[in-house]
């Protein structure tokens, strides 16, 4: 895909397809006033005969003659006021998306002029991402032949004058780069538990680095998990007969020697809960127990494609959680890396225990902060729905950058809080403390079971399990958190 800046006037910018945007009861301005005249009132005359009402989601092909474009797109925008970021974002997704079903082999979208308040870079970044999703297809496994590729190659994002050009073009490379990185999270999280093993892990972040001079992987098996002592993380793998890894990351854009961010990622490529084995209906959309993983991967894939200036650290502990003969029970004991012991009273809190070996692991390379992704619980669907993802914090100021950067992305986390009362909740009468407790705040009891493994740490937690995938008709991985991901990292070149 070529994306670029368009500078020529509407009516002489050569394209397949030129993507204006209407008012509801409004009429065309700016682009589409312009080249309405050029068309001599083609498209004010769709608004006139009530055939376009610039309703939001509304979009109306029509083929034209009178101007450099072969078609235009007339995109309904809503009440004037309403079309910020969000809905400019939802509205090119599906401007694209009906682009594609055509012949066009390019589009140039003149929706950013519409868009309030306007920002060219992220107006751009948007356009950018909004294109890789609507040519994203999900790597269906099919034995009939795949449906004809889109034509569509190119893309123009237009602004109205030079000055504008520079902060346009970064934010098209960036949301390139973004969209490269949501589809690695995205292919990777779609595939089912069989494919995408933890050894399938392995061999993907082998390819990773493979495809870019400034990314190393390594990949850590079993053996070396035990002589790191991580038994908490090893007793997840116990039911499994796929073997374990610890796969590390890493990518040096940053001078030698900068304290790198961390980001570990929750890679159980399937979780069945274990011996606390969990209830049949949905249980498939477990394969996407791995997105915090997997948003790793495309963080790591996007901070190389856009050439970041910082050093990043992946540290991705992979494994399956399934039951067995050699299962960990509830009520077993086991010892983390940091040396703390954990009663495991429910097998299908499984996150939680890999991830704090993980985060152990991760003091290694003096990080100058530590975020973990991960689909940890239920209980942060029910708290804040598909909309919006949980950040706890062992540090206020961190937690505000990553909401910050969410909103900027337009990919939203919450600020959820953590105290003593919540820590209370997982006492053990048997171990240093349990993995599990009751529903209460499942969330945030969590988030302070991982705090404990934190200290001294300047650490993020993101719990992704409402925000990840889709489920039902359009069941599928969303390629979020990463743009939030790459805001905060970007934020900090
Ligand atoms: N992977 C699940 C969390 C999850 C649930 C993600 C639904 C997405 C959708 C996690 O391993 C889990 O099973 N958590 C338990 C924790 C409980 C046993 C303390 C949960 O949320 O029920
Ligand atoms: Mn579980
Ligand atoms: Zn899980």
């Amino acid at each position: 895909m070529r994306l670029f800046v368009a500078t020529a006037a509407p009516a002489r910018q050569k394209t397949d397809c030129a993507i204006v945007g209407v008012h509801e009861g409004g009429s065309f301005a700016g682009a589409g006033a312009l080249l309405d005249t050029a068309l001599r009132g083609r498209l004010a005359r769709l608004l006139k005969s009530g055939d376009v009402r610039g309703n939001p989601g509304e979009l109306r092909m029509v083929d034209v003659e009178g101007a450099a474009c072969a078609r235009v797109l007339v995109v309904g925008l809503g009440k004037q006021g309403s079309f910020r970021r969000k809905q400019y974002r939802k509205a090119l997704v599906a401007a694209l998306g009906a682009v594609a079903k055509t012949g066009a082999r390019d589009a140039v979208s003149y929706l950013a002029e519409c868009v309030e308040p306007a920002d060219d870079y992220y107006d751009a970044r948007l356009a950018a991402e909004a294109v890789g999703s609507a040519l994203y297809r999900v790597p269906a496994i099919r034995s009939t032949r795949k449906a004809p590729e889109p034509a569509l190659g190119a893309f123009g994002f237009a602004v109205r004058n030079g000055s504008q050009k520079a902060q346009a073009q970064r934010g098209l490379d960036h949301g390139h780069a973004i969209a490269a990185g949501m589809a690695l999270t995205r292919n990777l999280a779609n595939l089912p538990g069989n494919v995408c093993t933890p050894t399938y892990l392995g061999q993907q972040a082998k390819e990773l680095a493979r495809s870019h001079a400034s990314v190393h992987a390594q990949v850590l098996e079993e053996r070396e998990l035990k002589r790191l002592k991580m038994g908490s993380f090893l007793s997840v793998t116990n039911g499994t007969e796929q073997p374990a890894k610890l796969i590390v990351l890493r990518y040096d854009g940053g001078r030698a020697g900068q304290a790198p961010v961390v980001l570990v990622g929750k890679g159980v490529t399937f979780d069945s809960g274990g011996i606390s084995l969990k209830q049949p209906p949905g249980m498939d959309e477990m394969k996407f127990d791995m997105t915090g993983a997997a948003s790793v991967f495309g963080a790591i894939e996007a901070a190389a494609t856009m050439q970041l200036k910082l050093n990043l650290v992946g540290v991705v502990p992979a494994c399956e959680n399934m039951p067995s003969g050699r299962a960990s029970r509830p009520g077993d004991i086991v010892r983390s890396m940091s040396g703390q012991t954990i009663e495991v009273l429910n097998t299908d809190a499984e996150g939680r225990l890999i991830l704090c070996d993980a985060l152990t692991y991760a003091r290694r390379f003096k990080p100058a902060v530590v975020v973990d992704i991960a689909t940890l619980t239920g209980a942060c669907v029910i708290a804040l729905g598909a909309h919006n993802s949980a950040v706890m914090s062992n540090d206020d100021e961190l937690a505000g950058e990553l909401v910050a950067a969410g909103r900027r992305a337009e990919d939203t986390c919450w600020h959820m809080p953590m105290g003593e009362e919540y820590h209370d909740q997982l006492k053990s009468n048997f171990a240093d403390f349990a993995n599990a407790c009751g529903r209460e705040g499942g969330a945030i009891t969590a988030a302070c079971f991982l705090a404990k493994f934190t200290d001294g740490l300047r650490w993020a937690h993101l719990d992704i399990a409402g925000t990840a995938y889709l489920t039902g008709a359009n069941k599928g991985s969303t390629g979020r958190p990463v743009p939030l991901l790459m805001d905060f990292l970007i934020a900090r070149t």
